[in-house]
């Protein structure tokens, strides 16, 4: 059993929890996942490790309600327990294999979708401090969808907003960001929801600046066992929890990843109306 140490209330359907688990915060590295599980029949879910303090052995998890499962989670509350944490699982970022003293003045552009932001900061945050470059772009449908400005702001050098409806930061969306920022920067990571990592991929390709995303497809063991995760990358067949989730973009098969997160709508749709959940796809 996993013990929720801290709890916070980000917006209406994000929450910020820190959870005791020494042995994962001792070996979580930027970019990396755990699989969460809530109840003895409970989903596995994947959720990024947003942070971690190796000194009180916890980590964190910032958990948009997109279910009934993501709901069950979001419900419990600080001294209440998650039934199984399995992780760090994925493999790191790739910048964790350059040595930290080449990081140095190198240049990065983020940019978050939605809860995205959540993924972004440990990356932004590992860059930052390493010396580099950080700017971050955050894009929303709405100002009650942007989550971490703050800490955001500590991990970066500059900080792009957007939202669809311009009720905060820029009115559009993120590569409109983008394009006015041009290619200065010697790599971008984009993560949010899969279109907006495809449009991001196309823009940067017009810049001709290479581009990370981080692939949300669906899991369920996140050991490359099951299959669920499969997308075609350049080409060949991948498991996103083992070979990823960070990936070229210039490589990912958006459109038939796309498709295949919707594979279980049907039964998504049922489970919510089952636990009287309504959201907006
Ligand atoms: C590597 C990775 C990291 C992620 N990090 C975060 C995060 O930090 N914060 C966050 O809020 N969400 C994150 N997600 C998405 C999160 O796992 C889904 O929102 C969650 O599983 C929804 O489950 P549900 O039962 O609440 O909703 P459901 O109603 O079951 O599904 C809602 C939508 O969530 C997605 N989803 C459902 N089941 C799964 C599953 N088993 N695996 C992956 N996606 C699923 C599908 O797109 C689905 O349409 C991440 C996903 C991946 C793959
Ligand atoms: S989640 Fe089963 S193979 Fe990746």
């Amino acid at each position: 059993m996993f013990k929720i140490v801290d709890k916070k209330q980000l917006t209406p359907l994000i929450y910020s929890l820190w959870v005791e688990a020494p042995r994962i915060a001792a070996s979580a590295k930027p970019g990396q996942f755990l699989i969460v599980r809530t109840g003895e029949n409970g989903e596995r879910i994947p959720l990024t490790i947003c942070d971690y303090d190796t000194e009180k052995g916890t980590v964190r998890i910032v958990v948009q309600i997109a279910g009934v499962s993501s709901n069950k989670i979001c419900h419990l509350d600080v001294g209440d327990c998650l039934t199984d944490v399995a992780g760090p699982l994925g493999k790191p970022s790739d910048f964790m294999e350059i040595p930290e003293e080449d990081l140095k003045g190198k240049r990065y552009l983020f940019v978050a979708g939605g809860v995205g932001s959540a993924p972004v900061y440990p990356q932004a945050k590992y860059l930052h401090e390493r010396g580099a470059h950080v700017d971050v772009i955050i894009g929303a449908r709405n100002k009650d969808l942007i989550i971490m400005e703050d800490e955001m702001h500590n991990v970066c050098t500059n900080l792009y907003i957007c939202t669809d409806d311009g009720s905060k930061g820029e009115k559009g969306v993120v590569t409109l960001l983008m394009e006015r920022l041009g290619n200065k920067y010697d790599m971008c990571v984009a993560i949010g929801p899969m279109i907006m990592m495809k449009f991001a991929t196309l823009t940067a390709k017009k810049l001709e600046l290479p581009i990370t995303v981080s692939l949300n497809t669906l899991m369920v063991d996140g050991t490359g066992m099951c299959g669920a995760c499969r997308v075609s990358v350049a080409g060949k067949t991948k498991f996103a929890c083992v070979d990823g989730p960070e990936f070229n973009g210039y490589d990912v098969d958006f459109d038939e990843a796309l498709r295949r997160q919707t594979l279980y709508r049907t039964q998504e749709q049922q489970a919510n109306s089952e636990a009287g959940l309504e959201f907006r796809r």
